[in-house]
């Protein structure tokens, strides 16, 4: 081949690849997006009484985990929500098609949004895998569909969609006060080797606040056990505070088997081990990977036990994951 047709036929075949993929980015506009949603455990939980309105005084520290699901965004003319795993109900009883609705009424729009959901975070199962789905559907919809909202509104609309939600707008170490809605971040806790087991028994966590019985307060009471709070939450390591969660002794009463996961934890060599939320999932620190990996091998035989090895993901982990600082300037 001479010199000259060996750079004809380069020129020709470059400019007709340029050409073919300018003409597929023009047919097939694909402004789909994957976003993570993380899980969260409570590094302590505490019920201080029952309020005015029937919701519960909260004082609990969330912590997000390396634990996701992932939910694709695409545009569409309806709102509709597919799911990886068929027992996931994909109506209104999810948060994430619910969050859709709530904000797509709230600004009157129009547009619909085809949602994926990854599903990887046992529900229910005590570890805010429907809450950070509702955050973060409330996040990718903002962009998909273009609003330009600051995040104090999200989280304030994800507020009454469920007390977990405005946790996921954080990430990282926070405390939850209040109805559990009231969040203050503060120093990430850092733990590397973690085990989150669930066995397969659904709490519910209306019940399981039933359950408690817990006295009343009043407005007075709860202002000034807000600042006990804070002050515990400032000042919290995860490896040396005495981790307790008020849920455990009513939940274990009806549950044994989830008091079986804590004990069989601990027996096999975990730092502390506690229940997340009102269950079912129990969350363990370990000192190294070798304990926590000969753990893995003792509960092999637990085979109706979800096992998860998670690290903890702190806040700027969190926000760069979700690319919160560039998205939401002003925050
Ligand atoms: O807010 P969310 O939908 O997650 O709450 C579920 C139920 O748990 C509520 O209806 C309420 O019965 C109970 N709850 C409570 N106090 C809280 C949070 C939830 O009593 N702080």
């Amino acid at each position: 081949m001479s010199a000259f047709s060996y750079w004809f036929f380069t020129f020709r075949f470059l400019s007709l690849a340029v050409n073919k993929s300018i003409f597929y980015a023009l047919a097939v506009p694909d402004n789909s997006f994957t976003l993570p949603s993380f899980a969260k455990i409570n590094w302590y939980l505490r019920v201080l009484g029952k309020r005015e309105d029937g919701f519960h005084e909260l004082c609990t520290l969330f912590q997000t985990v390396s634990l996701r699901d992932d939910l694709t965004f695409s545009e569409s003319k309806e709102i509709t929500l597919t799911c990886s795993n068929s027992s996931v109900p994909v109506d209104e009883t999810n948060l994430i098609v619910r969050a859709a609705k709530v904000l797509g009424e709230k600004y009157a729009l129009k547009s619909g949004a085809a949602i994926h959901l990854e599903k990887r975070i046992p529900a229910p199962g005590g570890l805010g895998g429907g809450s950070s789905n509702a955050a973060v559907a409330l996040m990718g919809l903002a962009k998909l569909w273009k609003l330009n909202l600051k995040l104090e509104i999200l989280t304030e609309i994800g507020r009454a969609i469920g007390s977990d939600v405005p946790f996921f707008f954080y990430g990282g170490t926070a405390l939850g006060a209040g109805r559990g809605t009231e969040i203050t971040p503060v120093n990430d806790a850092r733990e590397k080797f973690l085990l989150i087991i669930t066995p397969s028994i659904d709490v519910s966590t209306r019940d399981a606040f039933a359950r408690l019985n817990a006295p009343h307060l009043t407005k007075l009471d709860s202002k000034s056990i807000l600042k006990i709070c804070r002050n515990e939450a400032e000042n919290f390591s995860s490896s040396q505070a005495q981790l307790k969660n008020d849920f455990e002794p009513s939940v274990f009463a009806v549950q044994p088997e989830i008091e079986r996961v804590k004990e069989k934890l601990l027996r096999c060599g975990a730092i502390q081990a506690n229940l997340s939320g009102s269950g079912a999932s129990v969350f363990a620190i370990f000192d190294k990977e070798e304990t926590r990996q000969a753990t893995l091998k003792a509960l092999e035989n637990e085979t109706n036990w979800r096992k998860f090895a998670v690290a903890t993901v702190s806040r700027n982990e969190y926000r760069e994951s979700l690319k919160l600082v560039d998205r939401f300037a002003s925050d």
